[in-house]
């Protein structure tokens, strides 16, 4: 028998669970919890010791990384025969200013796919304009410096953003088009220049665009990634508390076994960020003169098996239509039609994101145990 696993390596002092805890680094705020006073409380019940930690961002995901790190760090410490409760909650009151990275955004929210041209930015242009319609907050954040596309489907192109000058600071004040409020990283380069916007320096670039920006207070914050798992995507997640991400695919099968690949990085161990849901994106072609008709030349019902199989939502269908192309090449995305099949389609899902977010937040505000 290895004695190791049943001896503690120390006595489980206090002196020993804090030295333990200081090695735990609160992600969004940079420091080490005990530093931080962000451990509210400990007690040691003969070889249990329970811990109570704050937390800067409220995210389900974010309150599990953060029971991980108190965990290993102190079985590390005790040993691995020592019984650890973690009981993991938001910063308190005052405290919760705390968070600094988009600390007045309510849900933050990546939208990707595997493969591109699947949709994605029509999706989140449409998603951003549905939900403004329905009286939220919302902010739009095209991360696709090698392509961004909100420019033109926010009829933007032309539109710089402006500075203020707040609390001693230069904030970028985001454009407003369709009640939303707009960044990309497509206003601040030359089109011809796109080359510029590679590697650290594209990361860097995107990382502006959140903490630098004068965003307000907002309902939800939406993220139009480019396709595929690049830099892009890894610093995106280390940088912002995001509250989850929507996979995009259409029914074909190589865009569902690139959408599985997107699913399985946002649930990477060192990512762990909540998957939402799947949109399948074309999911049927409707003509024009006949609204009634459905033909699935693409495949039918990929997405909703695939979605049931890694046990995500299906959080949508939309439909292959001429008029969401001609309306996002108008800068007019198609949820702004009255009442047509297609507005519906995005409604619908714009209901459908607002349901599952009501579900993971209130998912996250339950104290979470070890
Ligand atoms: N449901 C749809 N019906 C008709 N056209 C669509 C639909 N969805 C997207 N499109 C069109 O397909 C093209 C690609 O869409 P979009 O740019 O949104 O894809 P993407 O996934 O963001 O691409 P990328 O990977 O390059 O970022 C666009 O011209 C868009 O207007
Ligand atoms: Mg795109």
């Amino acid at each position: 028998m290895d004695r190791a696993t049943f001896v503690p390596i120390m006595a489980i002092t206090e002196e020993a669970i804090l030295g333990a805890l200081s090695r735990v680094i609160e992600p969004d705020l940079k420091k080490d919890i005990v530093e931080l006073d962000l451990v509210r409380d400990v007690t040691v019940d003969e070889n249990t010791v329970h811990v109570h930690v704050e937390v800067s961002n409220p995210a389900l995901h974010s309150r599990k990384r953060m029971e991980e790190a108190v965990v290993f760090n102190l079985q590390q410490a005790l040993g691995k025969s020592v019984t650890i409760r973690v009981n993991v909650t938001p910063l308190s009151g005052e405290r919760g200013n705390l968070r600094k990275v988009l600390p007045h955004v309510k849900h933050i929210v990546a939208v990707a796919s595997g493969k591109g041209g699947v949709g994605k930015s029509t999706i989140t242009a449409n998603l951003a304009v549905g939900l403004a319609r329905m009286g939220w907050k919302v902010g739009l954040v095209d991360a696709d410096v090698h392509g961004p596309s909100m420019p033109m489907m926010f009829d933007a192109m032309h539109e710089r953003p402006t500075t203020i000058e707040k609390d001693g600071k230069r904030w970028i004040v985001p454009v407003e088009s369709h009640g939303v409020k707009l960044l990309s990283i497509g206003f601040f380069a030359d089109p011809s220049q796109a080359i510029a916007w590679r590697g650290p320096m594209a990361s860097k670039a995107l990382e502006q665009l959140f903490k630098d920006a004068d965003w307000g207070e907002l309902d939800i914050m939406l993220v139009d990634l480019p396709p595929g798992t690049s830099d892009i995507h890894l610093s995106l997640v280390q940088v912002v508390p995001l509250t989850g991400a929507i996979v995009v695919s259409t029914p074909q099968p190589v865009a569902l076994a690139d959408a599985r690949k997107g699913v399985g990085f946002f649930q990477l161990p060192s990512v762990n960020v909540p998957v939402l849901g799947i949109v399948e994106n074309m999911a049927w072609f409707t003509p024009a003169e006949l609204p009634g008709n459905k033909y699935y030349i693409f495949g039918q019902g990929g997405a909703r098996v695939l979605a049931q199989e890694l046990k995500v939502p299906l959080l949508g269908e939309i439909p292959l239509v001429q008029s969401i192309r001609e309306a996002g090449d108008v800068g007019r995305p198609a949820v702004m039609q009255d009442a047509s099949t297609v507005s519906t389609a995005f409604n619908e899902l714009c209901t459908a994101l607002q349901h599952r977010l009501a579900v993971v937040t209130a998912a996250s505000a339950e104290p979470s145990h070890a």
